[in-house]
């Protein structure tokens, strides 16, 4: 019986690391060939072979996901070498959380690039083709902070939010064309996302809060399995799950 996941094209940005790489090595188990997309070349070019030493298909391409002519680029050779797209994996992202009077505008500036601008860049670049397949999965990668805020989260969970809204109306939107569209609303999972808080006091408290309960990275990848594996006419629109811990 298919799983409906073998065989297709996923094409995952931030496969460089934490829950983007464990997407890619459980999808490549699982027969799909997956499309790295990160700005650390030598990361996702060791990942790629190593999924293609195991018998996988996996294709490096270097990509800032906060420029549109590299989302585009990205696209238009993964289309050029699969000739179709199946599924967009919207997970690059960045948690640089501070209290908003810390005022670090450098760090909001990134998350509103890469968290929101991002994600509508990917958007962008395969629904086109999509819409033409008349078939296509758009996942984006929300948080359990773009349902709940608290101090320090402000911009971080007003991304995620963005991402959930997002999500939303690409739904609606997308129905006539046949495209499925998943947001997956993690909690603590263990990756690198606290290297990216800048502030070393926030940082800290972060690495403790993750260091007593985050979860590893394969529960997403097994969520996103479960969301692509399902038969084509069932859409599986929101996954949200934490930690058994996870009170917040
Ligand atoms: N871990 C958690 O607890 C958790 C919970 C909820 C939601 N999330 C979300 O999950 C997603 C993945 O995060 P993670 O936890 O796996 O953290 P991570 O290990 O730090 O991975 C982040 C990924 O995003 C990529 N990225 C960042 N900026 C980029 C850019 N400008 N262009 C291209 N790629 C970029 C990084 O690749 P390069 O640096 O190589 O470019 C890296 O592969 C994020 O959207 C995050 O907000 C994580």
């Amino acid at each position: 019986m298919s799983n409906n996941i073998d065989g297709k094209v996923v094409v995952i940005t931030g496969a460089s690391s934490g829950l983007g790489a464990a997407a890619a090595r459980h999808l490549s188990s699982l027969g799909a060939t997956v499309v790295l997309a990160a700005r650390r070349a030598d990361r996702i070019q060791a990942l790629a072979h190593e999924l293609n030493s195991s018998g996988g298909h996996a294709l490096p391409i270097t990509t800032d996901l906060a420029r549109f002519d590299q989302v585009k680029r990205l696209a238009d050779v993964v289309l050029a070498t699969y000739g179709s797209i199946d599924v967009l994996i919207n997970n690059a992202g960045l948690m640089p959380l501070s209290p908003l009077d810390r005022l670090k505008i450098d760090d909001w500036d990134r998350m509103i690039d890469v968290n929101i601008k991002g994600v509508l860049y990917g958007i962008a670049a395969v629904l086109p083709t999509m819409q033409k397949q008349k078939s296509g999965h758009i996942i984006n990668v929300s948080s359990v902070a773009g349902h709940k805020v608290r101090p320090g989260s402000t911009v971080y969970s007003a991304t995620k939010t963005a991402v959930r809204v997002i999500s939303e109306g690409l739904r609606q939107e997308v129905k006539p064309y046949n495209i499925r569209t998943t947001v997956i609303s993690p909690g603590a999972v263990d990756t690198e996302l606290s290297d990216s808080v800048t502030e070393t006091d926030v940082a800290e408290n972060v690495k403790k809060f993750y260091a007593e309960l985050a979860v590893p990275a394969d529960s997403f990848a097994r969520a996103v399995a479960f969301a692509i594996g399902q038969p084509e006419n069932i859409d599986i629109n929101e996954i949200l799950y934490r930690p058994t811990r996870q009170e917040y």
